[in-house]
């Protein structure tokens, strides 16, 4: 391979752009890091019209040596390609929509997700794609988060073995993943400049320890560095972080791509081990053949970059020259999808029996997204499906009567508010239309005429921008006049009301719960979410998700809150326009007392708790057995489930582990093992069985480079949710043990100050 030919197949193919401008280009410093500028700056989403039309990008084709070009498509929720072709008006090419990572997290339920995986994956294989650009898994560090609905969890465990399952079941179709975003893309304001400034223990333990397991139990063929720096460096510039901890700790065999535009410096990407440089232009190109010329770097980090992603595109389906379809079964995965949403969904409240609702009557269904339901998110993670099922068509489907007059007034008042809305730009989410206001005397019409009513609040979110507090965290004046009124007209007959979560992200609920009968946490459930929903609602499925992200009292009970989204330094920005950037910062004071860490800590209480949601039926716990009482190498720790209820249900356990603290400061309790029963008939049992580890023991140990166990007692909580513990038992650990020495990496250049329990 000529050395043109190396840079090359290290710089993505493009996308059809043509090369950036020249302003732009070489030459010009960045006043952040005094490097040559070699690459676009600005918000970057892929989209080719190459062999697969609406993917991200494409990889550098080498024919003289058989290399392939290798097609990466987005996203998270489905596979993100253009629907219709030019010049090809006889076929269509779109793809489930999938519920989104939040609602797959809230399943806790591995083998569900590894399903899905498999589904998706053979829509990535018979579309002609050889790497999805997915699961997305950071960490949901605070609830306005944009892409939160991309991504799984508040906790790395969760998150970690959620997209661990996925990538598993997505790679089984011999195709590949891109985890992403590697690492602490946890906020989107600022995205492509914003510096991370975060302790090395916070990061060890909770936004690398989630990647740290998906790499481990899955081998993703690739994963993505993030837009943001980490302690003053573009993550995708880091040796320290993709090849000291990735390749050296983790042991990681595939090869490691930019995010769309990501990071500056080509040389210093190179000189990292970000092996990839994605869209890629032939500036960047230039620049690493200049650099190996001019002996900035040498030509055998080159050789390196080069057996890493030759070590994928020889088992990619453009290697192996696999012969598509574009035809995957979309009925088949419609069907996965409708399943996995039902899996997903949380029932937060159920008072006096409200849900299910008894026999087939008719529903008076408010909210616009009640008929306009949102599948999933705006961005690179959203999916071009043919259809969705709205709830009243789910509704109905499932033999319920909608009120005739809301089922009249709502869909035309949505196309033509619709209509009336700005233009926005290219992938951010549009601002939602104005609830549909109803009149007094037509709300105890309403009251009068259907036998339960149904409101649906709905939120959309996307890449590009984080989410705000008024009118989205918090509900708007006329959401709550909507839930008081029609709270009112039918408490007054007698009747329930239930509210359904179509949302990507937290929002408050704390104020307004009190009204209602019944609260279902639908997320954004994919191109079914009608007919899931209605599943639930009908009984025909018994929720059984469970949080996996905290719903605090209020925004300001978030231990990020003072903090998000950092501070701007507009002084500093270059650019005009959508190119427009500017230099920000975002200290993680919170440390590692992220969600449920912080709020069990330091004694907060939320309005859900995380591990927290309802069932139809109940659940017994009894029995937790330890295999020993002294620790020596592992643990199991055993306990029986009994439904008690009278329908049959599934039960998502949790265990907890609370270390003794005398020298560490430690969070009161840690997730450490989850498990979901199976299906249990009425007084039917399971025995789960959970491992605890000598890592499970072990905190990161800034001072020494390692991951360290205390000695002493530590208690194992078994819990239905983070604070409904059910049975506990105890072990000790005889010696202080040092589970693993690690090399220093991504260390602070300032001192942070950061909360301490102690
Ligand atoms: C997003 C990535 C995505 C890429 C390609 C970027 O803007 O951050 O998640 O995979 O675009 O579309």
């Amino acid at each position: 391979m000529t050395l043109e030919e190396k840079a090359k197949l290290l710089v993505g193919a493009g996308r059809g752009f043509g090369p950036p401008p020249a302003a732009l280009t070489a030459g010009k410093k960045d006043s952040t890091n005094a490097r040559p500028v070699a690459q676009p700056a600005g918000p970057m989403i892929g989209v080719t019209e190459q062999k697969v039309p609406g993917a991200a990008g494409v990889t550098y084709a080498i024919p003289r040596l058989g290399i392939p070009a290798m097609v990466l498509s987005d996203g998270p929720a489905g596979l993100r390609i253009s629907p219709i072709r030019k010049g090809d008006s006889t076929k269509t090419y779109y793809a489930t929509a999938f519920p989104v990572g939040t609602l797959l997290a809230s399943s806790w339920d591995v083998d569900l997700v590894k399903k899905v995986g498999v589904a998706f994956g053979s829509e990535v294989h018979e579309y002609g794609v050889d790497i999805l650009l997915a699961p997305g898994m950071n960490i949901h560090r605070n609830p306005l988060g944009g892409r939160n609905f991309e991504y799984y969890s508040e906790d790395p465990l969760v998150a970690g073995s959620m997209a661990a399952a996925i990538v598993n079941g997505i790679q089984s179709n011999g195709v590949g993943t891109s985890i992403k975003h590697f690492i602490a893309n946890n906020q989107e304001t600022h995205r492509n400049t914003i510096n991370t400034i975060a302790g090395e223990r916070a990061l060890r333990e909770i936004y690398l320890r989630g990647f740290e397991i998906a790499v481990k139990e899955s081998n993703p063929w690739t994963v993505m560095t993030s837009y943001n720096k980490v302690n003053g460096t573009y993550t995708s510039e880091r040796a320290d972080l993709v090849t000291t901890i990735l390749r050296k700790e983790w042991g990681f065999k595939g090869f490691v791509m930019t995010d769309w535009g990501g990071g500056r410096d080509p040389i210093a990407q190179m000189k990292a081990g970000n092996d990839l440089i994605m869209p890629g232009n032939p500036t960047q190109a230039k620049a690493i053949i200049d650099a190996v010329n001019n002996k900035q770097l040498d030509e055998s980090v080159l050789n390196a970059n080069v057996e890493h992603m030759l070590n994928i595109i020889v088992e990619s389906p453009a290697f192996k020259k696999y012969k598509y379809t574009d035809k995957p079964d979309l009925v088949k995965d419609a069907g996965v999808s409708r399943w996995a949403a039902g899996e997903g969904m949380v029932l937060l409240k159920n008072t006096a029996g409200t849900l299910p609702l008894k026999g087939r009557k008719t529903i008076a269904l408010f909210g616009n997204t009640s008929y306009d339901i949102i599948a999933g998110g705006t961005g690179s993670g959203d999916v071009n499906k043919a259809y969705v099922i709205s709830l009243d068509k789910g509704l109905q489907n499932a033999g319920f009567t909608v009120n005739a007059s809301l089922l009249n007034a709502y869909p035309p008042y949505i196309k033509d508010a619709k209509a009336k809305r700005p233009k926005t730009r290219m992938f951010q989410a549009p601002p939602p239309i104005p609830e549909l206001t109803v009149t007094p005397a037509e709300l105890t019409q309403d009251a009068n005429d259907a036998a339960a009513a149904i409101i649906t609040l709905g939120r959309n979110a996307g890449e590009g921008a984080d989410r705000k507090l008024e009118n989205d965290y918090y509900l708007s004046d006329v959401e709550k006049d909507m839930i008081k009124s029609i709270s009112a007209a039918f408490h007054a007959k007698g009747k329930k009301v239930i509210v359904v979560l179509n949302i990507g992200g937290v929002i408050e609920v704390a104020s307004w719960r009190d009204s209602v009968d019944a609260i279902l946490l639908a997320w954004q459930p994919g191109l079914e979410g009608g007919n899931a929903i209605a599943d639930v609602l009908s009984g025909k499925v018994n929720p059984s998700g469970k949080l996996a992200t905290t719903f605090t009292m209020d925004y300001k009970d978030v231990p990020s809150a003072k903090t998000f989204p950092g501070k701007e330094y507009p002084d500093q920005a270059t650019g005009e326009g959508f190119r427009r950037q500017m230099p920000a910062e975002v200290t993680y004071e919170d440390g590692i007392y992220v969600g449920y860490r912080y709020y069990n800590t330091f004694k907060v209480a939320p309005a859900y708790e995380f591990g927290y949601g309802l069932s139809y039926t109940t659940f017994g716990y009894a029995g937790l057995k330890l295999s020993s009482p002294t620790f020596n190498g592992k643990i199991t720790a055993s306990v029986t489930v009994t439904n008690t209820g009278k329908v049959a249900g599934k039960e998502v356990v949790q265990l907890y582990l609370s270390a003794p603290a005398a020298k560490m400061d430690k969070p009161a309790m840690e997730l450490k093992g989850f498990a979901k029963t199976r299906l249990l008939q009425p007084g039917e049992s399971q025995k789960l069985t959970f491992v605890i580890t000598p890592r499970d023991l072990a905190s990161y140990d800034v001072a020494n480079e390692q991951w360290l166990a205390e000695s002493g007692t530590y208690v194992v909580s078994i819990g239905a949710s983070s604070k409904n513990i059910k049975q506990t038992a105890k072990f000790t650990l005889g010696k202080e043990t040092v589970v693993e020495k690690d090399e220093q990496a991504l260390a602070p250049q300032i001192a942070i100050s950061e909360l301490k329990s102690k």
